[in-house]
């Protein structure tokens, strides 16, 4: 019965991503502050960040270094008061905001919208 009600839950989902454009990513209190974790949203791999208690930030999880799928495992911090984040493998580091390069070398990343609701975290199409 209860995996009845979690398939029904999971449809729902489904659904509701299809007419509105946004993809459930976690339960909000899954996510703690300074971390990442990835999903996968309108097709592409998305890296979902939590920068603060209710700062949140979304770009592509592929590092465009190496193709590696590697930037929800990235360190977080602040570049002259912009969220950013540092690839794990070689350490150059992207806006979370807007997603350029801040290492100077390689091009941008794609970034997606992130909201709270129902106690979710959800990344929105572009
Ligand atoms: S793979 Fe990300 S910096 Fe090299």
């Amino acid at each position: 019965m209860e995996t009845m009600e979690m398939l029904e839950l999971e449809m729902v989902q489904e659904n509701d991503a299809v007419e509105t454009g946004w993809t459930r990513v976690c339960d909000l209190r899954d996510l703690s502050t300074g971390s990442g974790t990835c999903a996968r949203a309108g097709g592409a791999q998305v890296a979902v960040f939590r920068i603060s208690d209710d700062e949140f930030r979304a770009v592509q999880n592929i590092c465009p270094h190496s193709g590696a799928p590697v930037l929800h495992q990235g360190l977080v911090g602040d570049h002259n008061g912009v969220a950013k984040v540092t690839c794990p493998l070689h350490k150059r580091s992207y806006d979370l905001t807007d997603g350029h390069n801040l290492s100077g070398e390689g091009g941008k990343i794609r970034t997606w919208p992130v909201r709270i609701q129902d106690g979710a975290v959800w990344v929105g199409s572009r």
